[in-house]
């Protein structure tokens, strides 16, 4: 590989430089009788540097047949610009059309829509936005590691395949190499004896309860990884495959949980604010108006903590016609959670002890019989971005559960081992990384926060 600098490493330099090699593709040229301009991208930031070719260089011919999208070598001096705009700039030596691009590259100049782009979802990262949400993609990433890294975190890498539905929804996708056009039976039912791993194997919805079981010993545990719900829901908040931040705490309990969200939530928005400045700065101009103040009034104040019975009342008296009348015993809609966190609070709020009846069987059962010590973390613009709760751990009472639930207690046998040996309370929650994105960058879809997003009907690229 030729030893080249980054568009970054040169717009940041401090002396001029001779010679320089740079790489990148394409994004605009301009000529005029003397020079030949190009705006050259790779990658490395949101910012172009400018290039200036002389008209009497050799092969000067060969540039006129540059155009937008071309991957080109560059061999030159990096020097003070006497444009308007950009301190640096590079008067080109020699140039190599590494890739050419012909006229019909989709990426001209003009702006396009994000509905086009998800049609092109292997090209668009060749925009700005693109290019800028892959890059706060990869920053918060890192960022979350770094978060439960300095509060002596592990990362556990939980398994994708899975024999158990940690959300007990039957959300799930099979995963099986018996051949669909000869599937075998046994007593009218799937003979799964004859599948892969010998029983039904799902991709796993949550990493959850495995994630548990190392939290009962190594206390403090995190997994980050791709998830999986074949739920039938084409909004612009659901994806057929989402990454998720589960986090689990031993020797805590649901106050514990919610604190741990709001730091997370508050230290990645900083994050953001700080390290990837440039790259937000596109979308505070030029996708929400609003997302600076929106970000400085996540990470400035104390989140709202409302009771579920609490949120159930201010809902009934809001004197709001909502499509789904508020009630208590039902789950809260988007529009309710909307509702809460952007008109009546109009900050962040987390909304515990949920009726039993309506959340996962793993969450701790409260005294009063009827709610579950479970935590939502509601946002403006997304609604739920955070879902926890203080686990069940007093084994006679999850076992109940189970089985109350018409599960088969059996499928929970080593989940119930970790009750049966040692159990302590313990809590913990999921992060919808996609749902973050949105939040730090004021995108309202989530097909556009991830490079190649699945939902129902659609599995391009
Ligand atoms: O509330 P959920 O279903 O919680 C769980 O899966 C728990 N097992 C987590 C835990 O306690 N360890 O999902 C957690 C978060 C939601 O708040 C949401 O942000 C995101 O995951 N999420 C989705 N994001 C995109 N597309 C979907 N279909 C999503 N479903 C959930
Ligand atoms: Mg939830």
């Amino acid at each position: 590989m030729t030893n080249s600098a980054s568009v970054k490493q040169l717009l940041a330099a401090t002396t001029p430089m001779d010679p320089v090699t740079l790489q990148g593709w394409v994004r605009t040229r301009r000529e005029s009788k003397e020079f030949s301009f190009i705006e050259l991208n790779d990658g490395s930031c949101l910012a172009n540097i400018q290039i200036i070719i002389d008209a009497n260089r050799p092969g000067y011919d060969l540039v006129k047949n540059i155009h937008t999208g071309a991957s080109l070598r560059i061999i030159g001096a990096l020097a003070e610009s006497p444009g308007k705009g950009q301190q640096w700039e590079i008067q080109a030596h020699r140039l190599e059309l590494l890739g050419a691009a012909p006229e019909d590259f989709p990426l001209q100049k003009k702006r396009h829509t994000d509905e086009f782009l998800r049609t092109i979802a292997h090209l668009r990262p060749r925009t700005n936005k693109y290019g800028a949400m892959a890059r706060i993609r990869s920053g918060l990433s890192w960022a979350i590691h770094r978060f439960f890294n300095e509060r002596g975190f592990h990362w556990i890498h939980t398994p994708i395949i899975t024999g158990s539905d940690c959300e007990g929804a039957g959300e799930m996708f099979k995963v099986t190499t018996l051949d669909l056009a000869n599937i075998p039976v046994k007593n009218g039912k799937v003979d799964y004896e004859q599948d892969f791993f010998g029983k039904e194997a799902n991709l796993t919805v949550s990493g959850q309860l495995s994630v548990e079981t190392y939290c009962m010993s190594l206390g403090k545990v995190y997994t980050f990884g791709p998830t999986f719900r074949s739920e039938n829901s084409n909004t612009s908040r659901h994806m057929a495959e989402f990454w998720m931040i589960e986090p689990e705490m031993a020797f805590a309990d649901l106050d514990d949980d919610m604190q741990l969200g709001e730091d997370m939530v508050k230290y990645l928005v900083r994050y953001a604010l700080e390290e990837c400045s440039e790259d937000l700065d596109l979308f505070a101009r030029f996708v929400d108006k609003n997302l600076m103040a929106t970000l400085e009034n996540i990470i400035s104040h104390e989140f709202i903590r409302l009771p579920y019975t609490e949120a159930i009342r201010v809902l009934q008296q809001s004197g709001q016609s909502f499509e789904y009348k508020p009630q208590w015993g039902h789950d809260l809609q988007s529009e309710h959670e909307r509702f809460l966190t952007e008109q009546h609070f109009k900050q962040p709020v987390i909304v515990y002890d949920y009726p039993r009846d309506i959340k996962a069987f793993y969450m701790r059962m409260n005294d009063d019989q009827k709610t579950v010590a479970a935590m939502d973390i509601l946002v403006p613009a997304i609604g739920e971005i955070i879902g926890g709760s203080q686990r069940e751990e007093r084994h006679d009472m999850l076992k109940q559960r189970i089985n109350d639930l018409g599960f088969d207690e059996t499928d929970y046998w080593w989940y119930l081992d970790t009750r049966k040996y040692g159990s302590v309370p313990h809590a913990g929650f999921g992060l919808g990384f996609e749902r973050l994105l949105m939040l730090i960058t004021g995108v309202s879809n989530i097909r556009d926060v991830i490079p190649f997003p699945r939902t129902p009907k659609h599995l391009e690229f």
